[in-house]
């Protein structure tokens, strides 16, 4: 895709030339935004793009400078406008605050301005930072890190793969997990990663480990470039008893940087406790459903669930499969009043990403948990159109 977009680029400049138009080139164009780079634009880049476009990130290339920035400034006008990249097109009641860190309208409009106005540079700021990748514990030492060897990663010829691994943290007691983080072997491909705790029976360790089928686990959390899965920021934490055998699905994804070469990737994960029983236990409930839509939208795919003792919703992770473009997550409660939740639009399956409510949300018992999703429908058997939300809440 990225590649099409490149030769499409060359085209236009081609074309240019002949018919003396503008090219894309900043150098050509006219200054017509107020806003520059390192007044307005690094900033932004910093905190919403920075954690994947930096040098050997997870995105192809760095935005962190203006050398390195202005050359995208069509593509980010264009990714921006349809929000094909993050930040996603959510919108929340109960301001739900997204680990993938969310740009209000003014900050995106802002972008767009500079892009399309001539990607003025402006004077260096000294207080903004230099962004590197991270490479050390964001929370300080994990009580406990184990690595990550898959004993792979990707061939020269893949793009794509995803590893599942059993791991024993051997925690001697009972512990209650606090937070969780990654600290990827070779940033570039590690995508994302699933953690969580497997149901007592499993397979036994068997080699290889089959994909798991999540709605038997409890799930502890996503982690994705730039970001630590942090509940002690709340109130609940998740219980993990002294046995637990944790499971890892590790996701790695190359880009055009990286195609044809091997790389072979040991991450490390690193998990804090809290030191004490926790006011509130989190749980997860996995929902699931599956039907068709076929891009009707009084037809979507729906889950209702009955909620039958008073919850308190902490944060929702929402994943549909390929064909997947909308979903809404509301409550409707006993009198049948419907409260929306989270709505994500424009969905992008290759960036699931969680919603933690920055308001705890209450249900009272007698609501039902309601998500509704939509897809394209074109050439999508129904049974290829999935939904499933885990949520987290507390008792
Ligand atoms: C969670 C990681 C992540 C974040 C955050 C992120 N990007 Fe990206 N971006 C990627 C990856 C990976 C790609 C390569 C395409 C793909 O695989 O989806 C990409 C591709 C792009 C492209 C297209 C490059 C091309 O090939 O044409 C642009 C432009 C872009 N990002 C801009 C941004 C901007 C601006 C932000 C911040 C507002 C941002 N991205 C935030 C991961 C990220």
């Amino acid at each position: 895709m990225s590649r099409a977009r490149i030769m499409l680029a060359g085209c236009l400049i081609a074309l240019s030339a002949l018919a003396i138009v503008t090219t894309t080139s900043s150098a050509h164009r006219p200054v017509t935004s107020k806003f520059t780079f390192h007044q307005d634009i690094e900033p932004l880049f910093q905190y919403y793009c920075g954690g994947c476009h930096t040098t050997g990130g997870i995105a192809p290339m760095s935005l962190l400078t203006y050398s390195e920035a202005f050359p995208w400034a069509e593509s980010i006008k264009e990714q921006l406008l349809a929000i094909s990249m993050h930040p996603r097109n959510i919108d929340e009641r109960y301001g739900a605050e997204n680990h993938s860190r969310q740009m209000n309208p003014r900050q995106l409009d802002m972008i767009v301005d500079w892009a399309s106005g001539g990607t003025p540079e402006g004077t260096p700021v000294p207080s903004n930072k230099n962004l590197q990748i991270q490479t050390e514990w964001q929370l300080g030492t994990p009580d406990i890190t184990m690595p990550l060897d898959a004993g792979a990663g990707l061939s020269a010829s893949e793009m794509d793969r995803t590893f599942v691994l059993e791991l024993t943290p051997e925690l001697n007691e009972d512990r209650w997990l606090a937070a969780f983080d990654v600290r990827a072997g070779i940033p570039g491909i590690v995508h994302d990663v699933v953690l969580y705790v497997l149901p007592e029976k499993s397979n036994g360790g068997s080699n290889p480990v089959p994909l798991v089928d999540l709605t038997s686990t409890q799930v502890l959390g996503t982690w994705l470039p730039g970001q630590i899965i942090n509940f002690g920021s709340r109130e609940g934490a998740h219980f993990v008893p002294h046995d637990a055998r944790l499971g890892v699905q590790i996701h790695y994804r190359k880009t055009w940087r990286d195609e044809g070469i091997e790389l072979r990737d040991v991450s490390e994960l690193g998990l804090y406790f809290r030191k004490q029983e926790p006011p509130q236990r989190m749980q997860t409930l996995v929902l699931r459903g599956s039907g068709h839509s076929n891009s009707s939208k009084a037809a979507p795919v729906l889950i209702s669930e009955p909620v039958v003792e008073e919850i308190v919703l902490q944060s929702v992770f929402p994943v549909m499969s390929a064909s997947g473009t909308r979903m809404e997550i509301s409550i409707e409660e006993p009198d049948g009043r419907q409260i929306e939740l989270v709505r994500v639009g424009e969905f992008d399956m290759g960036w699931p990403a969680q919603y933690d409510f920055a308001e705890p949300v209450y249900i009272s018992p007698g609501s039902r948990l309601v998500v509704r999703g939509w897809f394209t429908g074109r050439g999508v058997e129904p049974a290829d159109q999935h939904i499933s939300v885990w949520v987290d809440y507390t008792i």
